[in-house]
């Protein structure tokens, strides 16, 4: 059974889908959740956890911004005192071949993907190093494992992630920090919804599990990873894909 009780955790990208997903069962399991977003997206999630008898509170974050970031950290710091968990989930895709790939949508994909998760995992690192632990979980994907077509720039930034996570992880782990990532498939959410049916299909067909994906399956993964019981994994990718790629 996992228990988070009175663990301060800040998920980015908390309005919707795997965000939404993550940050509800975080604080079933306990925590207090920091839910950021950009503007007042996040408030549908935070009213949805509070009305289950939860805690959470609701952050404007842009975290393409590093002052924004810093302003998130400083303001949980400032309010808690202590933060343990930090899941980097904002993402973005921006899809095109690349021979008609603009610069600008390589770089706004790096930008929310990837350089967001090296400052947020940056501002959250000294305060887990002085509270003598902390658990940071990224959330990648399977093409970040086997690239795919029209998606150079989004690939780029997910496997980035997991040699992110690999580095960091053994730069903290005698600091009780682990860092960790999840590698969803194909998962049920605004992201993905504008796949055509018949893509879907063949995505289907190709899963050894023959489903998609829920945010649900990837948040069960995201809390294992940052409650006790994963004490002894650190700079692994979990692959939650229903058998995709192996
Ligand atoms: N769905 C999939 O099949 C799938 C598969 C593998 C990996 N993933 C990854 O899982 C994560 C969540 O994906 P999802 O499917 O839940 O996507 P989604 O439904 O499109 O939600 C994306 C989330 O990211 C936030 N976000 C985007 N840009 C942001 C920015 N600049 N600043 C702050 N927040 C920002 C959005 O918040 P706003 O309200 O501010 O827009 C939203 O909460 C992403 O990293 C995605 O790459 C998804």
């Amino acid at each position: 059974m996992i228990d988070l009780s009175g663990r301060i955790a800040l998920v980015t990208g908390a309005s919707r889908g795997i965000g939404r997903a993550i940050s509800k069962k975080l604080a079933a399991q306990g925590a207090i959740v920091v839910a950021a977003a950009r503007a007042q997206n996040a408030r549908e999630t935070v009213d949805e956890i509070i009305g289950a008898g939860g805690r959470a509170e609701i952050a404007s974050t842009d975290v393409s911004d590093a002052r924004q970031i810093d302003a998130l950290v400083g303001g949980v710091l400032e309010r808690h005192g202590r933060i343990d968990v930090l899941v980097n989930n904002a993402g973005i895709a921006r899809d095109q071949l690349m021979l008609r790939m603009k610069r600008d949508d390589w770089d706004a994909v790096i930008a929310t993907n990837l350089t967001a998760a090296f400052s947020l995992t940056q501002a959250v690192l000294k305060p887990m190093i002085r509270q003598k632990g902390g658990r940071i979980v990224c959330i990648s994907s399977v093409v970040g494992q086997g690239g795919n077509a029209g998606q150079a720039n989004y690939a780029a930034s997910k496997a980035g992630l997991i040699g992110f996570v690999k580095s960091v992880a053994q730069e903290v782990a005698s600091r009780n920090i682990t860092v960790n990532a999840v590698a969803p498939g194909l998962i049920e959410t605004d992201m993905t919804r504008a796949i055509t049916e018949s893509v879907r299909g063949d995505w289907t067909a190709r899963i050894p599990l023959k489903r998609l994906g829920t945010p649900d399956d990837i948040a069960a993964a995201v809390c294992f990873l940052a409650s006790d019981e994963a004490s002894y994994i650190t700079g692994q990718v979990l692959a939650v894909n229903g058998g995709i790629y192996m």
